[in-house]
């Protein structure tokens, strides 16, 4: 059972249940299971390759750009598409692209601080 993926307001608004389906990031709680239907869906325990963390994992993890966890797997699958579309972004972009993201620890700081890190890496 994969149990990284949270639902956490089931409206659409805070992100926590973030996957990536044909590699672009989408709010689980908003798509139907025919919409999904054979298309590809990474979740956040597909991320890690032979043992070792991916870069995003590996930088949140460095930058505590996690509290009590719970956005987290949202947060890196939403960062995972934004490095995607701006490889070196800038920390404007940043918090835009996680405007629908939603942490309640509030650690936005070290989450922005961590994607900027994978962003190096
Ligand atoms: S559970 Fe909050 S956006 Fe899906
Ligand atoms: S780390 Fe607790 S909700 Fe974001």
């Amino acid at each position: 059972m994969l149990t990284g993926t949270n639902v956490g307001c089931d409206t659409t608004q805070c992100g926590a249940c973030t996957v990536m389906m044909n590699g672009m990031a989408v709010k689980s709680c908003n798509v139907l299971a025919v919409q999904a239907s054979g298309s590809e869906i990474t979740t956040i325990e597909g991320l890690k390759t032979n043992g070792k963390y991916h870069p995003l994992q590996q930088a949140f993890w460095d930058n505590h750009g996690l509290q009590c966890g719970f956005c987290t797997p949202g947060m890196i699958m939403t960062a995972m598409d934004l490095l995607k579309q701006h490889p070196r972004p800038s920390e404007a972009e940043i918090r835009h692209g996680l405007e629908g993201n939603l942490c309640r620890c509030t650690g936005y700081q070290n989450i922005v601080k961590a994607i900027r890190a994978a962003a190096e890496m």
